[in-house]
């Protein structure tokens, strides 16, 4: 069975408190929140104090996932703010290895995420000191946005060289996630779904949440 992170960046701002509650009482395993700088991706969504915040509702680990240049001048005001597990983008990064030691001894689960031009293979050498992978199944920067086919086989690919490290390394997909294809995602070796739009848009989130589970 997948983990379940929603993305709150498709959820009504106005109502936090609501929305947290919500994926509290669902079956849905981790909040994941999308921090854009209109730099590294041309969109800004929400940052520090909003995060702050939502840790203050949130039962469930936070899985912060940073569209941000330079993510290691601002990592300790994340973990400040209450992130469990770090996603960077290796296109962000020129010290990787040294921005994950950092991101480990303040004593968060680092992971690496790489947009849709990024081949698998460039996280081989790092791959052992991850908790996870996010394979961007979409351009980063905006919710809504169609799945690109081609990132299932990267999936595929990357499946394979975890278990050729022999440890437990997850991997997640984000973008374009619907009921439609989490199942495929999953076949292919998806272990984390994150999806913003289908969980939130319909009337019933929890009922979606409950059917991305089943995938
Ligand atoms: C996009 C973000 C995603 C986004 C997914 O840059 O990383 O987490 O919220 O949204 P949907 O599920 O609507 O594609
Ligand atoms: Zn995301």
């Amino acid at each position: 069975m997948p983990l379940v992170a929603p993305s709150l960046l498709a959820a009504d701002f106005l109502h936090l408190a609501d929305v947290c509650k919500l994926v509290n009482e669902s079956e849905a395993d981790w909040f994941h929140l999308d921090v854009m700088d209109g730099r590294f991706v041309p969109n800004i969504s929400f940052g520090i104090p909003v995060i702050e915040f939502i840790r203050k509702a949130a039962r469930k680990p936070l899985d912060v996932h940073l569209m941000i240049e330079e993510p290691e001048k601002l990592t300790p005001a994340f973990k400040k703010a209450g992130a469990d597990m770090l996603i960077i983008h290796l296109e962000t990064c020129r010290n990787l290895h040294s921005n994950i030691q950092q991101i480990r001894a303040l004593g968060m689960q680092p992971a690496v995420a790489i947009n849709p031009h990024t081949p698998v293979e460039l996280l081989k050498d790092i791959l052992p000191d991850l908790h996870h992978v996010l394979i961007m199944t979409v351009n980063p920067g905006f919710g809504g946005q169609s799945f690109i086919p081609h990132s299932l086989e990267k999936v595929r690919e990357m499946k394979k060289m975890i278990a050729e490290t022999g440890r437990d390394i997850l991997i997640e997909v984000d973008g374009g996630i619907t009921i439609g294809n989490a199942h495929s995602l999953v076949e292919a070796g998806a272990d984390i779904l994150v999806a913003g739009t289908t969980i939130f848009q319909p009337k019933d989130p929890k009922q979606v949440i409950h059917l991305l589970k089943n995938s």
